[in-house]
């Protein structure tokens, strides 16, 4: 069966893609620079698959490690590109970090590909391009606008850059997949999401205030044009994000894709409030969650949930899981990482 590269495997979607490829018979190599994952996550995955897979501690900014590894594995048929920096709030105050982590890794590995004969390439996308979106539910059209962060500057770059090359390398087929808000853990507690320091997302810093390690839940606003005052975000849990990722490569490997260059959003097409998932997590969890109210988060839209058509339609692919499964998902993760407190 076909090896594949996932960069930034050991991460959060990264992980659980891997299992989900594994599952599907692929070989897969894993290339992780550990910056913001753990070397255990491997084991989590070995746990769920049964298989373990290649695993490279590799950081993508140097060039010539880079070209060494594709020397290495000539036989990789595909790339799912996870690797990058991906805190809002850092790539303000670190924006040359992420234009260094975020871009020249991308342009190393597509310069590698289009040396190989063919290959079909993954890109790890995000609705942050679309900012605030002037309709929802939001389509692929939905105007790219001028990015909010660094961060999203450079998920709106990394789509332009893979975008010019198709044109001129017709060896390589891409899809971006512009990700909403990617939540839970797998079923099994092997793998699950592992933020380091304080967490910026919601879910972990729900399923930590559950759990005793933060205080009390700052909910960021109940002042906006909602219906209960809390901005509203699409959702989606992990493992059918990780699934969209197997359908999204098999397209390109089939030599199903329409172009060269594809775009999709993956979402579940619901919007749920900050106070609609905090509902869901005390439903699930069976425990009265501790939060406050404060001001507005400075850059955060108020409303962005997918319009899943084209993904439904032209990939085949649509999200399986509820909202409630991924509170319960994240939560259990939550007990087993903190020792089932
Ligand atoms: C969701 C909602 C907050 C924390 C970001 C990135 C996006 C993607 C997903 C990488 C918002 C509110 C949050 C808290 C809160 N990341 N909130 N209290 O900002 O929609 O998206 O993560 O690809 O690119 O922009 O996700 O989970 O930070 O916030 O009230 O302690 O929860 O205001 O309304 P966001 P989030």
């Amino acid at each position: 069966m076909d090896k594949i590269l996932v960069t930034g495997g050991l991460g959060f979607i990264g992980s659980h893609t891997v299992v989900e490829l594994q599952k599907e018979g692929y070989e897969v190599v894993i290339i992780d620079n550990l910056s913001n994952s753990s070397i255990s996550v491997l084991d989590g995955i070995t746990a769920i698959s049964g298989k373990k897979p290649i695993f490279e501690k590799l950081d993508l900014k140097d060039r010539p490690d880079v070209e060494a590894f594709f020397a290495k594995h000539k036989d990789i048929k595909g790339v799912i590109h996870f690797a990058a920096s991906k805190a809002v709030g850092e790539s303000v105050k670190e924006p040359l970090l992420y234009y260094e982590n975020n871009i020249n890794t991308l342009v190393y590995i597509l310069k590698e590909l289009k040396k190989l004969p063919e290959a079909s390439f993954i890109f790890s996308s995000s609705c942050t391009v679309y900012g605030q979106a002037d309709e929802m539910p939001i389509t692929e059209n939905a105007p790219v606008k001028a990015a909010e962060s660094p961060y999203g500057n450079t998920k709106q770059i990394g789509e332009e850059i893979i975008r010019d090359t198709c044109k001129v390398v017709p060896s390589l087929k891409a899809i971006a997949l512009r990700y909403f808000n990617p939540v839970g853990a797998h079923e099994s507690v092997n793998i699950g999401e592992l933020p380091i320091g304080v967490p910026q997302n919601l879910v972990p810093f729900i399923t930590q205030t559950a759990i005793g390690i933060r205080e009390q839940l700052s909910v960021f606003g109940d002042d906006y044009p909602t219906a209960d005052g809390t901005c509203v975000r699409d959702y989606i849990h992990v493992v059918d994000l990780a699934n969209a990722h197997v359908v999204a490569l098999e397209r390109l490997l089939k030599n199903k894709n329409k172009a060269n260059y594809e775009t999709f959003n993956l979402g579940t097409g619901t919007g749920s409030s900050v106070l609609e998932v905090v509902n869901s997590f005390e439903k699930v969890s069976g425990k009265k969650l501790n939060y406050k109210i404060v001001g507005r988060r400075e850059g955060d839209v108020i409303s962005a949930y997918a319009d899943t058509k084209k993904a439904n339609d032209e990939l085949g692919w649509k999200s399986q899981l509820t909202l409630d499964d991924a509170m319960r998902s994240a939560w259990h993760w939550e007990q087993k990482v903190r020792g089932n407190k």
